[in-house]
């Protein structure tokens, strides 16, 4: 399949169609010339086929199948090898079902804890998400199968998401929206994205240059083709010219039309639109070329590897007095509808058509006793049930509580209302907390909500939304089997209000301001100090681990070297266990605000008890750099650094400083409005401020006397903040000399 030869025979018509789907999940064919049609499905943590008449939403039964854990849970392991895993496993089962692309991994970044699609999305984190997804993207390419990182960009909330626009600065994009795809198309070489429905800054993505083109092509280099989201299109000829490729769903009224008469009026370029039917084409005969005919899947073995993938993610939170692992010997009682009928993922496009979840009830069988608790349905207490839990748990020598969200609270298509569980489920942890001392929380969710029973609650575990094993897996982490080795990917904050986003979400007549900027999640409750219940990279052990000997390879560097960073960890427990060893880089002293700490390298490690391994990590420019509006581009300034090693970013362990030298001048042109602050920070500025001072054009001394007592911090600041251009108005120099000073700064 020649796909140069193919493109040159297809008529103006029959590349126009070519730019829509045949229907929900099929890209068109060009039978004439030979081209098949493929399939695409929704991802991300398991494979939505449709067999019959296809929707986005999961409304119409789609192909029994195995659920994994989602994005949030799947992002608290910190364990690449997880991805790979699970995008070997969805690889193997896309060729098997004869699927050529998998719709994800969603990479937007969790802004709010009020998004309803936080159980879809990795981290408020976006180097850990880009990294999680990259592995996925890895291993699922590595099958043959095409990936479609989703929904670039800037799609962090549910609310009028189809028609609404996020407004934010380009340090902010650049540095907290952008980065997870930048990974997965730099590391992973995602074969696709999928444009987002919003607009950023008034420029919708599925038409908008700077995001398709100038950034995803020319500065990032990629060659993914680029298809809406599901209906996103607005204006498809703007959309070709801006670098989109596909419109989903397509159907029978997408016959491109509208690109046809773009081409013959000349408002759109046939040479653009023959870039995009390349990319098709290029889309369609890798997939053929890779297509594994006769592969099969092998399920059960798939729902095994579900079980472990959710042991590795879910995190113990608190454990106060070594109340878990729980011991064979022990009465327990699980409590809650969840012990049952597990939550284990979340609505809308990515449900998976599960034929049957394991509960953790089903697997602890008779070892434990049960009581419902609360109808999941509700938010009402029922009195006859919360008085059966508090028996039920009277009996008991540890109380086990499985709550979280229902459905209901949490989906694609609507944000969330408030941050907190049901009030049947907090009013049941209370009661049964009094009832027996040693209760245990075990939370199912794709977000953090309020805990205000924490302090009544010895033991917390967090599942997130595990997957269709997440029973099994529950019950090998409750007792022990598997040791919890998860690390939250996100801050747990003690109440809605304290989210940076707060005051911003979800925005008003569908704009929503990112008014936080780049103090998204631990980079704003760190660099406020602010209390949390948990926070960003925290995760417990059944055992302990100790690091030492961290080692640098250099102690200054500049930035264009690599800097290597060696750390020994060992396990000084005696139970063997997984540390999730987190590399953070602070910034000393920096012109620009910055994060107190960002999260620039991570392993997962397995040790025995007593056993020492060393963590290498190897960190280059990006380690350091911040987005600099002033060159449009990451910008490391001199000075120093501390390299800092810990658990969590509240639970750094052992650091080292480096100096790090910027080789990048930033450009600095001098204007009427440049201060005598900022010209003290210019090359030559320095001396020709001394020749001022030493002449009469900067003495103010008669004058600040007569501002009363001149102090020295008003001189300072008044002197400093004089602009150029006030010293003509001040008399002290000619416009001539104030021009010819400005066209000397600039020379
Ligand atoms: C939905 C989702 C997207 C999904 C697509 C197809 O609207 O936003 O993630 O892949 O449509 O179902």
């Amino acid at each position: 399949m020649n796909v140069q030869e193919i493109m040159q025979q297809m008529t103006l018509e029959e590349k126009a169609a070519f730019c829509s789907g045949h229907d929900f999940w099929h890209t068109k064919a060009v039978e004439r010339l030979g081209v098949p049609s493929v399939m695409m499905c929704d991802g991300p943590h398991g494979l939505r086929k449709q067999e019959g008449e296809g929707d986005h939403l999961g409304i119409n039964k789609s192909i029994e199948t195995v659920c994994y854990p989602t994005a949030a849970a799947l992002a608290s392991s910190f364990d690449r090898d997880v991805m790979r895993k699970l995008g070997e496993a969805l690889g193997q089962e896309c060729q098997a079902e004869n699927v050529a692309m998998l719709l994800g991994p969603g990479l937007n970044i969790k802004r709010s804890p009020l998004c309803g699609r936080n159980f879809e999305y990795f981290s408020e984190d976006p180097y850990l998400a880009g990294e999680m997804g990259a592995a996925y993207v890895q291993a699922l390419q590595g099958h043959g199968i095409a990936a479609c990182a989703k929904h670039f960009a800037c799609n962090d909330q549910e609310t009028l998401r189809m028609s609404g626009s996020s407004n934010l600065d380009e340090r902010t994009l650049r540095e907290i929206y952008l980065p997870a795809f930048e990974a997965v198309v730099k590391k992973g070489k995602t074969r696709s994205l999928m444009c987002a429905y919003n607009a950023i800054n008034g420029t919708f993505c599925s038409e908008n240059k700077m995001l398709l083109t100038d950034i995803l092509r020319n500065e990032w280099k990629s060659d993914a083709f680029v298809v809406t989201d599901w209906g996103a299109i607005k204006d498809q000829a703007k959309g070709v010219a801006a670098g989109l490729d596909l419109e989903m769903p397509g159907g029978p009224n997408a016959t491109g039309e509208e690109i046809v008469e773009a081409v013959k009026t000349g408002t759109l370029d046939e040479s653009d639109l023959d870039k995009t039917v390349l990319r098709l084409l290029q889309f369609v005969k890798d997939s053929v070329e890779q297509r594994r005919p006769g592969a099969t899947i092998d399920r059960d073995a798939c729902r095994k590897l579900a079980r472990k993938l959710a042991g590795e993610c879910a995190v113990l939170m608190k454990n106060e007095g070594s109340l878990l692992p729980l011991k064979e010997n022990q009465k327990v009682a699980f409590i809650g509808e969840f012990a049952d009928k597990p939550r284990y993922q979340g609505a809308g496009s990515s449900h998976i058509n599960v034929p049957h979840a394991v509960s953790a009830l089903e697997t602890a069988g008779n070892a434990v006793i049960y009581a419902r608790g609360y109808d999941a349905h509700s938010d009402v207490t029922d009195e006859a049930m919360l008085k059966e839990a508090v028996e039920t748990a009277k009996k008991a020598d540890v109380a086990v509580i499985f709550a979280g969200l229902p459905d209901a609270f949490e989906t694609e298509g609507a944000d969330r209302d408030h941050m907190r569980l049901p009030d049947n489920q907090n009013e049941l942890i209370k009661a049964v907390s009094q009832a027996n001392p040693h209760t245990v929380v075990v939370l199912h969710g794709g977000s953090p909500v309020e805990l205000p029973w924490l302090h009544d609650v010895p033991a917390v575990l967090c599942a997130y939304l595990g997957g269709e094993q997440v029973g099994a897996a529950t019950v090998d982490l409750l007792y022990g089997k598997v040791n919890p080795s998860g690390h939250l990917a996100e801050t747990w904050p003690i109440r809605l209000q304290d989210n940076p986003s707060y005051l911003n979400f979800p925005g008003e007549e569908g704009v929503v301001t990112y008014a936080e900027g780049i103090f998204v999640g631990y980079r704003y409750y760190d660099k406020k100090e602010m209390p949390v219940n948990f926070c960003f990279g925290h995760g417990l052990s059944y055992t302990q681990f100790e690091y030492a000997n961290l080692k640098l390879d250099k102690d200054s560097l500049t930035d264009q070297d690599t800097l290597t960073v060696s750390v020994d960890v060992k396990n000084i427990g005696s139970v063997a266990g997984k540390a999730a060893v987190q590399l953070y880089v602070r910034d000393v002293e920096s012109a620009v605000r910055r994060p107190v700490r960002e999260l620039r390298a991570f392993e997962k490690i397995a040790l025995q008890p007593g056993e020492i391994k060393t963590v290498m990590f190897t960190l280059d420019k990006r380690a350091f750099a911040y987005w600099e509006p002033k060159c449009h581009d990451f910008f490391v300034e001199s000075g120093e650094y501390v390299i800092e090693i810990g658990e969590s970013c509240r639970d750094i362990r052992i650091t080292q400083p480096v100096q790090v030298e910027g080789t990048i001048e930033l450009p600095f042109t001098v204007t009427v409005n440049t201060t005598i602050g900022q010209l003290l920070k210019h090359p030559k500025g320095k001396e020709i401020i001394g020749n001022m001072m030493r002449s009469s054009a900067l003495s103010h001394v008669d004058q600040t006397d007569s501002m009363g007592e001149g102090s020295e911090r008003m001189m300072q600041g008044m002197m400093m903040g004089i602009q150029l251009g006030a010293l003509v108005s001040y008399g002290r120099l000619t416009r001539k000399q104030l021009k010819d000073l400005i066209a000397t700064l600039n020379a």
